[in-house]
């Protein structure tokens, strides 16, 4: 018998692709877990990378423009959201432990026939955030949230009331975002993490351990086109940033895709806003599929996200595609907003 020491002193060694890490975490943190969640992960990873492979090259394989039809949320679809929510709903559909999915993409919340009973997670996403820049090469993304199947619940009950669950029973949350590179940030509550995709292995390989969100940063990401339409307490707040009386002056960068500008928030620091606007009087953001997983990412990192009137995580759903307004970012630019924020806030001079 041959007996192989590891070299861990060679460059090799240092690889910890995504999966590794869940089993690693889960060993630490859940010592009697199953391996199913990584089994889960593993189906978000797959379909991501199947969806990358399209998105990498999207001019090439007439996958861009729209498919023609428009979704529940009354968008055009693209075609890769189309095919980056079928990638997600088979890749999901074949782990035995998923019992429900909701996506941004189907009215319903989806359960699979034929399920030996075995489903204990549910898990909602967002297949293609971000879709309508596609088409003029902008960063866009998937973002994915895990909740547990509620205690008793049986193929009697409707499973949207277990999709239905606030943004503080989340077990995990995630998002990649197809940018100059691949990049997958997750956390399960312990901290958060990231992992680049390496094309010549094929692999999620760690690059960004226990990222930490800046207590401060430099920039604001508003769609500033809708400033008339912001309550004033946003516009105020928007303008004290402005204005320099923090100390800094702050910059404005906008992408108009979550995904991206958040993740630009998660390393960078600053705050990212969307505010209700006349269009969208509710925000336009989706609580369930964008604004909480990307809530506890940024809590897990240090970071706060408010819906305007209180903790995104624990605004209590109502249905499967409702908005809310999201504001996200680090812990100046949090606490500074929660003054405006408050009703008995009096305008500074750094206001107009
Ligand atoms: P999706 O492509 O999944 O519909 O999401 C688009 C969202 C989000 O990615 C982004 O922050 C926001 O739309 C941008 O909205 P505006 O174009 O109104 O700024
Ligand atoms: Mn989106
Ligand atoms: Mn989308």
């Amino acid at each position: 018998m041959k007996n192989v020491t590891l070299d861990t002193a060679g460059a090799d060694s240092t690889i910890i692709t995504v999966q590794q890490h869940i089993l690693a975490e889960q060993r630490k943190h859940s010592p009697h877990a199953s391996g199913s969640f990584s089994w889960l992960l593993s189906g978000i990873t797959l379909a991501t990378k199947m969806t990358e492979a399209r998105v990498r090259r999207a001019g090439l394989l007439d996958v861009l423009g729209t498919a023609g039809n428009v979704n529940v949320q009354g968008e055009v679809q693209q075609k890769l959201d189309v095919y980056a929510d079928r990638a997600l709903v088979h890749c999901l559909g074949v782990r035995e432990n998923v019992a429900i999915i909701a996506s941004e993409e189907s009215e319903e919340a989806i359960t699979f026939d034929g399920r030996s009973g075995h489903g204990k997670y549910v898990v909602l996403f967002d297949p293609l955030d971000g879709s309508s820049n596609l088409d003029v090469n902008v960063s866009v993304g998937t973002i994915f949230s895990v909740l547990r199947l509620p205690e008793g619940f049986t193929s009697e009950d409707n499973p949207t009331k277990a999709v239905l669950q606030p943004g503080t029973e989340q077990l995990a949350a995630g998002y990649v975002v197809y940018g100059s590179s691949t990049i997958m940030v997750y956390t399960t509550g312990h901290g958060v993490h990231g992992f680049t995709l390496d094309p010549s292995i094929g692999a999620y390989v760690l690059s960004h351990e226990n990222i930490r969100m800046p207590e401060q940063g430099t920039y604001y990401s508003s769609n500033d086109a809708y400033w008339d339409t912001f309550p004033a307490e946003y516009r105020e707040y928007i303008a004290h940033l402005r204005s320099g009386a923090t100390g800094r002056r702050y910059a404005l960068r906008y992408i108009g895709s979550l995904v991206a500008d958040f993740h630009r928030t998660l390393l960078r620091g600053g705050v990212f806003l969307y505010p209700p606007t006349d269009k969208n009087p509710e925000g336009k953001l989706r609580l369930l599929y964008e604004a909480n997983p990307v809530a506890m990412i940024a809590e897990q990192a240090g970071g706060f996200a408010s819906s305007g009137s209180g903790r995104i995580v624990d605004v209590p759903p109502t249905e499967i595609h409702q908005r809310t307004p999201l504001i996200v970012g680090g812990k100046e630019e949090m606490e500074l907003f929660e003054e405006y924020c408050k009703p008995a806030h009096s305008c500074t001079p750094a206001c107009v």
